[in-house]
Formats: C-alpha cells, structure tokens, sequence
C-alpha cells in the first residue's frame, strides 16, 4: 500500500486524489487517508502532493512509521469518506505546510 504522512495534516491539498485510479483515499476533517485494501500501489500519487505526504509502504521514513496503522485504521472510521475530486485545500494549508509533527492535530 502507500501511506498518507503527517504532512498532509491541517493542509489537505487534494491534489492526490484526482489521479488515483482506483478511488482509495478517504477524507476527514484534516487529512486524507489511504485505504491500504484499496491501494494498487501505482505510486502516481506521489509526486502529486505539494508537500511530499506520501510514501510507499517500504519508503515510509522512520520518523512517520506510526501513520502505517493510523492510514488503515482511519480507512475504517466512519468519519472518514470516499473523496474522488480534487477540492481547494484547507484554509490552514499555507501556514501549516513546512511544519513537522502535526499528528496532535489530526482529527480522527
Ligand atoms: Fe494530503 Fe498531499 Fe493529498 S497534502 S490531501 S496527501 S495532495
């Protein structure tokens, strides 16, 4: 599967998720993320997020191993839903993209 980091939180750019082809990110209040049953590992993804949130499985930096569980556990919340078009990022996006250990942030 590939993995949505901490990066993604309170910025939320949705750039990712027009080119998925197989529909596998989830949207909740702050962060997407990605639903490893889902997830083809095509990788197009990637290069799509401005601020550089996702990885593959294998790639996934030491410092952000815990977003492994988190990504499959949140693919199963009920507060997080199928998101399919791309959408304006969140208002904090701008202040928030070169900041580093967001996961206090992240609403689940
Ligand atoms: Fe998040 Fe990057 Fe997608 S910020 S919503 S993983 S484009």
């Amino acid at each position: 599967t590939h993995v949505v980091t901490e990066a993604c939180i309170q910025c939320k750019y949705t750039d990712c998720v027009d080119v998925c082809p197989v529909d596998c990110f989830k949207e909740g209040a702050n962060f997407l993320t990605i639903d490893p049953d889902e997830c083809i590992d095509c990788a197009v993804c990637i290069p799509e997020c401005p601020v550089n949130a996702i990885y593959a499985e294998e790639d996934v930096p030491k410092d952000q191993q815990h977003m492994i569980k988190i990504n499959a556990d949140l693919a199963l919340s009920a507060n997080f839903k199928t998101i399919t078009k791309r959408k304006d990022p969140l208002p904090t996006a701008e202040e928030w993209k070169d900041r580093t250990d967001k996961l206090a942030e992240l609403k689940r």
